[in-house]
């Protein structure tokens, strides 16, 4: 690929380009059920990936590593932005910003004036939390299975504000979206204002009906901030179609973006209405940049994002989606049901893509996660919270199906 015209940004990029013309040739006649099936096609993209050849990683929940186009194209922007100094900062980081937002509205299918970039979903999510105007006895709803450190900063609005939080559990494999829907209502009341929701749950890879509990949300006068750190760019979806308020995800999950970039979304007649985390300089009460303003940030990100957004547009979030859906079912259709073996997600391929969770009676998850990395050279993540006791696997597009094979093989053999 030539690597000057990848660093032109958006647009610029494809998958013959980053192939080869004869290469790509090969596949580019099958839809995205065909091709995620393709494993040729995926050896091929796993060639622009650098990886360990000591352990299989998968646990690309945490962050998805930058593809090495990518990853040189940040190392180019760093020396651009430090070559120029306080120039680049002062003429040029606004509109490169602009430029990034352009392209990520693009993504999200979005209207720019409800998009900024932040640096990743805590700071979105709290923003929203901690900057709703709270009454003492409100209400807010949201998940024992809701990120960590977003429930905590909901206990940090209780004691500060005197908010009620309250909490609902998801079950596993729910058997219809009424099901969830009907959870969530139980716990709304008339003093309820918001409702946090992950659209895909981290710990099990559940996917959650965001617009059907953002309608009934609505019918109830309360807002929804939606939890996509691992939603977007993974899932095909255009924001707008959620109908929720509020919306946060982490670019460097799987849009493969360097670390530290995120994205918020608020629906523009909300945005008057929230305190931002850090004070930003005079501006319209409308505009969104009110939210996004943290001091001097790392402005070769911003350039890095529309590289990343280029691969990203490459494969496409069609062919993407596919391919990790496939992965995740490759597996989990091989033990699930097997003696010992619990799967802790839902068996309905519409509720899950990337993640899934896998427990073994009798092995704690840790104890299972230690034994997958020393005996099979394997590594997942420990989960054991809520109603959640298992490991989490998270396959990326560069995991091949001999790679599931070998956690196959582990699985079964640490279940016998
Ligand atoms: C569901 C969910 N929300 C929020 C976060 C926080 O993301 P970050 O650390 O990038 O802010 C994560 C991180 O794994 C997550 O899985």
């Amino acid at each position: 690929m030539d690597k000057r015209e990848f660093l032109q940004g958006a647009g610029a990029c494809s998958l013959a380009a980053i192939l080869g013309e004869s290469a790509w040739a090969r596949w580019s006649g099958l839809e995205p059920a065909a091709l995620a099936q393709a494993s040729d096609f995926w050896t091929e993209l796993r060639g622009r990936y650098r990886l360990r050849t000591d352990f299989v990683n998968l646990e690309n929940g945490y962050y998805s590593m930058m593809a090495q186009p990518v990853l040189e194209a940040l190392v180019e922007r760093i020396r651009e932005v430090n070559f120029e100094g306080a120039h680049y900062m002062r003429t040029r980081a606004a509109d490169e910003r602009m430029a990034a937002r352009t392209a990520l509205a693009r993504v999200a299918r979005c209207p720019i004036e409800e998009l900024a970039i932040t640096r990743n979903t805590t700071e979105s999510l709290d923003m929203v939390i901690s900057g709703h105007d709270w009454k003492a006895g409100d209400e807010a709803v949201m998940a024992e299975q809701d990120y960590g450190t977003m429930l905590e900063m909901f206990e940090q609005v209780s004691r500060r504000h005197g908010v009620r939080c309250k909490r609902v559990s998801v079950p596993l494999d729910p058997r219809s979206d009424d099901e969830l829907v009907e959870l969530y209502a139980a716990a709304i009341t008339p003093r309820t204002r918001l409702l946090l929701v992950s659209h895909v749950i981290n710990i099990t890879g559940q996917v959650l009906p965001i617009r059907k509990l953002c309608d009934m949300a609505h019918a109830r006068g309360v807002a929804v901030l939606v939890d996509g750190a691992h939603a977007f760019a993974q899932l095909d979806f255009a924001l707008p179609d959620l109908d929720c308020d509020y919306y946060g995800a982490s670019l460097h999950k799987w849009l493969g973006c360097p670390l530290g970039a995120g994205l918020l979304h608020v629906r523009r007649e909300r945005i008057p209405g929230l305190w931002p985390l850090l004070a930003p300089p005079p501006k319209a009460a409308d505009d969104i940049a009110r939210l996004a303003h943290s001091g001097t940030y790392p402005a070769h990100i911003d350039l890095a994002l529309r590289d990343a957004i280029a691969f990203h547009e490459s494969i496409g979030i069609e062919r993407k989606s596919a391919r990790l859906r496939h992965l995740q079912r490759y597996w989990t259709e091989q033990v699930r049901g097997r003696p010992r073996i619990r799967i802790n997600t839902p068996s309905d391929p519409a509720r899950c893509c990337a993640i899934a969770n896998v427990g073994i009676d009798g092995l704690a998850p840790a104890e299972l996660a230690r034994r997958l990395l020393d005996e099979h050279r394997i590594y997942t993540v420990a989960i054991d919270v809520a109603n959640v006791q298992g490991v989490r696997v998270t396959p990326h597009l560069y995991t091949t199906e001999g790679e599931l094979d070998q956690l196959v093989a582990a699985l079964l053999a640490l279940s016998s």
